[in-house]
């Protein structure tokens, strides 16, 4: 991998090496792809200040994301079917987070189950969840997510029902995958991709081992349950909106504004703004459009996260500028797993950690705490 220099170069192997149906489920966006794009296009428009005659020597990228030591601020996003970009994907990439000293998200549509991800790491990773209306079976996956030591639930908000995804839809993409001539074509079409793939066990959603027709329709039927078994930690992800905000910052104080009793049970120790990479609602802002206002609005009460467009370390570090805690890639690993496996997620960790470490030290800066919005050129 000695010519790949930035995350569109995975992005250009990747293409070459995972069946167009998969390749497409992870480049795409709902309906026109407008947010989807905007999210790296408002990345562009902030600018940063460079600073000059200053001390760049011994600088340092550690932080915390909800308490937990990280070696950049970057964890990796939950995204389903990655165990479909490559084989074994997830248990691939939660090994190469594991070793880069990042958090690793298993999602819940994914294809390597808790237990697999489990037995192929040592440390404790993320679990994504969305609301659910089967109760049991939601309650099944956190105390598996428990047993695994799991060390946070990332609760999904924004899937009420699934957005309207074009390429998905014109490639015939099904969940779980069904195959008909036209994908049996397109994986032909990537030998390599075949080979490994033939030789796991791991092809369909190992998640839900008993797979009730009832309860992979449930998936995509969702209601908040607020009682639900409190993890360690809890991160909930919703769009950047002041009142789906208030409810997961502080819902004690907004049931009480309401003058409801039913708040409370729900709190969440960090908050991830996001629009699900733009593939729910087509026409919602960017993320990092919306990121300053809300850590304006909860930032002083609860940790505020951001995910959706971040395609270089320099996009990390504007982020953090304007007040995330944590950040989250989602494509770019998934790029790096079809273009190499493991190697190529270590490859796009590697990138993002060498952008993010440049950038700094040409804003001035040493330590990512003392990146502010000082950094950022009005
Ligand atoms: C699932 O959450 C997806 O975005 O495909």
């Amino acid at each position: 991998m000695s010519k790949i220099l930035e995350i569109s170069d995975l992005k250009a192997l990747a293409k070459r090496r995972v069946p167009k149906m998969f390749f497409d489920y992870a480049d795409s966006g709902a309906w026109t792809e407008g947010t989807y794009r905007a999210n790296e296009e408002d990345f562009r428009k902030v600018k940063l200040r460079q600073r000059v005659l200053v001390d760049m020597t011994n600088r340092s990228l550690e932080s915390t994301m909800i308490g937990q030591k990280v070696s950049m601020p970057v964890a990796l996003s939950p995204t389903g079917l990655t165990g479909m970009q490559h084989a074994d994907g997830e248990m691939l990439a939660a090994k190469a987070a594991e070793e880069f000293g990042v958090p690793f998200t298993l999602s819940t549509m994914s294809i390597c189950s808790i237990e697999d991800v489990a037995s192929a790491t040592s440390k404790p990773f993320w679990f994504q969840l969305y609301v659910m209306r089967d109760r049991e079976f939601v309650k099944n996956l956190i105390d598996r997510a428990k047993a695994a030591k799991c060390s946070a639930l990332v609760l999904t908000l924004d899937l009420q029902i699934l957005g309207q995804r074009h390429k998905d839809l014109r490639n015939g993409l099904s969940a779980p995958p069904k195959f008909t001539p036209k994908h049996i074509w397109q994986m032909a079409t990537r030998p390599l991709w075949c080979m490994q793939m033939l030789q796991t066990k791991r092809r369909s959603f190992r998640q839900h081992r008993r797979p009730r027709q009832e309860r992979l329709r449930s998936l995509l039927a969702l209601v908040v349950d607020r009682r639900t078994v409190r993890p360690a930690a809890l991160l909930g992800k919703c769009r950047g909106d002041q009142e789906d905000v208030g409810r997961t910052a502080d819902p004690e104080g907004h049931s009480r504004r309401r003058g409801r009793q039913d708040g409370g049970a729900h709190r969440a120790d960090a908050i991830i703004v996001s629009n699900h990479g733009g593939r729910q609602l087509d026409g919602a802002p960017s993320s990092i459009s919306m990121l300053p206002k809300i850590v304006d609005a909860v930032g002083h009460q609860i940790e505020v996260h951001v995910d959706g467009g971040i395609r270089s370390g320099q996009d990390v570090l504007k982020a953090v500028a304007l007040g995330a805690q944590g950040t989250y890639i989602g494509r770019p690993f998934l790029y790096g797993l079809g273009a190499g496996g493991k190697a190529g997620v270590t490859t796009a960790l590697d990138i993002i950690r060498k952008e993010l470490d440049i950038t700094m030290a040409l804003c001035g800066k040493r330590d990512i705490h003392d990146i502010n919005r000082d950094v950022i050129a009005e």
